[in-house]
């Protein structure tokens, strides 16, 4: 049987993404989750509050980690054409490309809006040992007063597209009954054939 140029590339068929593709993907389900927990509890939690300057530099580099995890999932997605929604009816596609392209799109500018932040608290970046300033005039002010809600609202246009794709998921395994989650799932876990 002659294999396309996705599945030639990683591996994948109907049965499975490659091990590489569900590694990026389920990093980032957690870490974004996390990260969004993190952000919240820094502000409000007084035991972080009282450490918020080492509670800021985990977050960014959490947030650094997760920018990576992401530009890499989406350059695999492109040098193996990986198509969204592969296999499923055309209107159930385009909804899952503007879902994926809305995820890539928001956590670019999360990620963007919260390196501009580190730059306006006069911080710099911090990955691991190597601490690097950004160039920009501190105003932490502005920080508090505008920014932050800009990336508290990035933060909860993602937690609303988490439920949508996270129950379009369950809605393709349990109602649709195809492969579109079980390809993704560890092997272990996922089943030849759903209808069965
Ligand atoms: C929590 C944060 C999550 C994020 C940020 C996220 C992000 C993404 C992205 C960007 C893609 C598209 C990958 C691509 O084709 O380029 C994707 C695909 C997928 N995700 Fe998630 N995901 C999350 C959670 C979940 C959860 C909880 C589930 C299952 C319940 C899930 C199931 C899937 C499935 C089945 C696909 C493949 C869909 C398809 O082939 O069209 N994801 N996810
Ligand atoms: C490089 C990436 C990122 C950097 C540098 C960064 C930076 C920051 C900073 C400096 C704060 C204020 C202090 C704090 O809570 O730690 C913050 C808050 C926050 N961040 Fe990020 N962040 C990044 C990525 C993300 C991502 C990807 C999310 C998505 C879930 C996120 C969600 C939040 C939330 C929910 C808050 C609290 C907002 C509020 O409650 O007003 N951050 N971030």
């Amino acid at each position: 049987m002659t294999k396309n140029k996705h599945e030639k590339v990683t591996g994948s068929s109907a049965t499975g993404e490659s091990t590489l593709f569900k590694v990026l993907h389920w990093s980032i389900a957690v870490l974004i989750v996390f990260q969004g927990l993190l952000g919240a509890a820094n502000l409000r939690i007084a035991w972080l509050q009282a450490h918020l300057a080492s509670a800021i530099v985990v977050h960014e580099e959490i947030g650094l980690l997760i920018l990576l995890l992401t530009l890499s999932l989406f350059i695999i997605r492109i040098i193996t054409g990986r198509r969204s929604g592969a296999g499923a009816q055309p209107s159930h596609q385009l909804w899952a490309k503007m879902v994926h392209g809305a995820f890539y799109m928001l956590i670019l500018v999360e990620c963007a809006i919260g390196i501009w932040m580190m730059g306006l608290l006069g911080k710099g970046l911090t990955i691991l040992a190597w601490h690097m300033p950004l160039p920009m005039t501190p105003d932490p002010r502005f920080v508090f007063s505008n920014v932050l809600q800009w990336h508290a609202a990035v933060a909860l246009m993602l937690a609303f597209l988490i439920v949508i794709h996270s129950g379009a998921a369950l809605y393709h395994h349990y109602v649709l009954r195809d492969h579109t989650l079980t390809r993704m799932l560890p092997v272990r876990l996922s089943r030849t054939d759903p209808k069965s």
